[in-house]
C-alpha cells in the first residue's frame, strides 16, 4: 500500500512538472519565433543580421533592453538617460509594430 502512494504520487509529480514545462517553452518559442522573423524581415534593411554585429546604416542591438526597443519603435529616440551608440544616426520610429515589441524583445535579449 505504502509502495502505491509513493507511486501514484510520483507519477502525479511528473505529470505536474511535464505540464508545466511545455506550456512556457511552447509560448517562449512562439514569441521568439515571432520576434526572429520581424527582426529577419523588417530591421536588418539598416541593422546587422547579426545583432551583435553594426550593420550597414545602424548600431548593433544585441541584449537591447524591452524599454529601449519600445521606446526606439514607438518614438525613434532613446528613453531618458540612456546614451545612443550611434548619437549622430536618427531612426524612424516604427509604430505599426508596437504589439510585437514583446516578440522583438524576446529574440533580441538571446544575443549577447
Ligand atoms: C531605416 C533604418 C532602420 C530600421 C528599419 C530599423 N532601425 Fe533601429 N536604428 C536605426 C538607426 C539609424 C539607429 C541609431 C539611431 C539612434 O541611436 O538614435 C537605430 C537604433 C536602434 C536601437 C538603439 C541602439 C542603441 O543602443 O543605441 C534599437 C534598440 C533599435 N534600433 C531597434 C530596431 C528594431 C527592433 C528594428 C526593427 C523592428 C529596427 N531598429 C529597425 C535604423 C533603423
Amino acid at each position: 500500500m505504502d509502495r502505491a502512494c509513493f507511486l501514484i504520487t510520483l507519477v502525479f509529480i511528473f505529470l505536474l512538472t511535464s505540464c508545466n514545462n511545455s506550456n512556457k517553452s511552447v509560448y517562449a518559442t512562439d514569441s521568439f519565433k515571432k520576434g526572429e522573423t520581424i527582426y529577419k524581415t523588417l530591421c536588418i534593411s539598416c541593422h546587422n543580421i547579426d545583432p551583435r554585429k553594426d550593420g550597414i546604416l545602424a548600431p548593433n542591438i544585441a541584449g537591447a533592453n524591452y524599454e529601449l526597443i519600445k521606446s526606439m519603435i514607438m518614438t525613434g529616440k532613446h528613453p531618458v538617460g540612456v546614451e545612443p551608440k550611434w548619437p549622430d544616426a536618427k531612426m524612424a520610429p516604427l509604430p505599426h509594430l508596437k504589439e510585437h515589441i514583446p516578440d522583438l524583445h524576446e529574440y533580441l535579449k538571446t544575443f549577447k
